[in-house]
Formats: C-alpha cells, structure tokens, sequence
C-alpha cells in the first residue's frame, strides 16, 4: 500500500473517537518494531520525522526503511514531518515524499504564525500534502521552542487562525509537555479548554503532543541497571484516553519509545556483561518498541483493529 495522508484516518477516528498514534521513528528498529504493533493490531500509523532524526538518519534512509516496512505490511501509513521549524524544511519534506508536514510556529506571534502555516499550506496542498499547525506553548523544551511556561491554546484564537492559516489539524496547548518530566505534581490536562476548542471547531481534527506517559515499569528498569531517572512522569493513560474521545485524532510519543529501548538495553548489558554484539541487545529493544505500540494502539488510543 502506498503512504497515505491523514484524511481519512482522521475523519473516521473523529467520528468514532478514537485517536491515530504518531509514532518519532529514528532508526530501523524503532521503525520494525512500530510497523509490526501496527501490523498484528491491524491499526493505521503515523510514522514521524524530526529534524532531528532527519539529522541522524538522513532523510533518504528514513524513506527508505519506511518503503521496506511497506513492502511487509499492508497498513495505512503516513510520513510525517514533526515540528517543522520554518517552511523550507517543510518543502524539503513534501518535495522527499511525505505525506504529512507539521509547520511549527508556535513561537511566533499571532500574526507570523498565520503567515508562515499558509505559505506551507499553499504549497503542500497544491501537492495533496497535509499541513499541521501549533497554537499554544508547550512547557519545556521543543527543538527550537524553549518555553519555561506553556502557554494555553485560547479557543477563539485556535479559530480565527484555522480559518485563516488553512492547516488541516492543529496541535493545542492544554497542559502536556515533552520529555519525560511532565509534571511536577499531580497530573492536569485542561479538559475544559479542550471540550470548548472541540465544540467551536467541531469535527477539526486536533493534536496532542507531549502525549508520552512515561511508564513506571521502563524508569524502574531503567533506573535498576544503571539509569538516573528521578521522578519521570508521564500523561496518564486515563486522560489521553479522554483526549481522544474529545477531539484529538493524533496522540505524539516519543519518549515512550526511548524509555522502552533505553531500558531493556541498559537490562540486557546489565545482565550480560561479556555480550558485544549490537543484534543482542538492540533485538530486545526492538520487541520493546513493539509491545508499548501495541498496549498504546488498544488499551490507550483505541485504534485496533481500524486499519
Ligand atoms: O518533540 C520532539 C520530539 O520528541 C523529537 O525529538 O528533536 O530529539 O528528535 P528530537
Ligand atoms: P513526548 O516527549 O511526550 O513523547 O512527546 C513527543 C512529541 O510531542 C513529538 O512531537
Ligand atoms: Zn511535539
């Protein structure tokens, strides 16, 4: 099956409200290892490049094991660019292939994030590409977004800048951050902003980012052989669920990803000291990979079976 754009996946997870899971890939593990959740649950990805993984894979190497993990797995599949940070990255994505692009402008005022989402939207569109956009700051650190302190999406705003920017999606400020210190305290996604963010854009997909929750098993186990790990915290599973039936069609983890490979390496060498092997150790981090995806797509996302 060839790569596809979100369209359709988006629309029927909003009408059935679930969400589609957007998946950081960087190597060819992490890339089997999704590929595979996707395959067994019969759940549509969204595979996403950073600039980043662009930086440490290469771009043409990313596309290609993305092709080869087509030919294996008959799966709807989208490639997407993740935080794009100005629009000649995004051209260089749409122009490689991908059917996906996040144009991220979140750090710019009002006026300049309009300007820059509808320069990428017009030329992505003209190429039947999908164009995400941010409204809102996320707390922490995103590769070029350092904010100390989010900045909540304002629901007026979020409409008056879809109407006029042309995204297709918009990823929205509620309280998530990147990384795997989320919060401080207790755990609180502003679930009111959201339901009235859905309510006047209603069917308009929205984004989660920073959605990783950070599970307890992997910074244990990490934290056991070697790791430092103190006081990780994630997004609940109970609120992304939530998220999900509230709007957001596309739920971004990353460090989830990192967590499980980081910790059943870290275990693996830990337990076998005299092993030197890369295949040893990346093998159980790839079967990770797989078995968090494959929790997330039924017990968080609840896409299974909607491929
Ligand atoms: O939001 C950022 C993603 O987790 C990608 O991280 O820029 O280190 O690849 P990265
Ligand atoms: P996490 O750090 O919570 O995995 O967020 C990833 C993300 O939002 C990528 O864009
Ligand atoms: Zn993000």
């Amino acid at each position: 099956m060839p790569l596809t754009t979100p369209k359709a996946m988006f629309e029927r997870a909003g009408r059935e409200g679930y969400a589609i899971g957007a998946f950081n890939v960087n190597n060819m593990e992490i890339i089997q290892g999704i590929m595979q959740a996707g395959s067994e649950e019969r759940a549509p990805l969204i595979l996403q490049v950073s600039a980043g993984a662009r930086k440490y894979a290469g771009q043409p190497y990313i596309m290609k094991l993305v092709e080869a993990a087509l030919m294996e797995n008959d799966l709807p599949v989208v490639v997407h660019l993740d935080h794009g940070a100005d629009f000649d990255i995004c051209k260089a994505c749409i122009d490689g292939g991908f059917t996906s692009v996040m144009i991220d402008g979140s750090h710019l005022p009002f006026e300049e994030n309009i300007a820059v989402t509808r320069r990428v939207a017009d030329y992505a569109h003209e190429r039947g590409v999908w164009v995400e956009a941010e409204l809102g700051k996320l707390a922490g650190v995103e590769e070029h977004v350092s904010s100390e302190h989010s900045v909540y999406t304002d629901p007026d705003e979020a409409v008056e800048f879809v109407r006029r920017s042309g995204c297709d999606s918009l990823a929205v400020a509620i309280g998530t951050s990147h990384g795997a210190y989320k919060f401080k305290g207790d755990a609180r996604l502003d679930f009111e902003r959201l339901e009235k963010i859905t309510s006047l854009l209603p069917d308009y997909p929205l984004v989660l980012h920073g959605a990783s929750s950070v599970p307890q098993e992997f910074v244990d186990m990490a934290n056991k052989y070697g790791g430092r790990l103190g006081g990780a915290k994630g997004v609940p599973e109970d609120m992304l669920r939530r998220a999900a039936a509230s709007g957001v069609c596309k739920i971004n983890i990353d460090s989830d990803i990192r967590l499980a490979m980081t910790a059943n390496i870290r275990r693996y060498l830990a337990e076998h000291p005299e092993e030197f092997d890369p295949r040893s150790y990346l093998k159980p981090a790839r079967e990770a990979v797989k078995l968090m995806v494959q929790h997330k797509i039924r017990h968080v996302l609840g896409c299974s079976g909607k491929a």
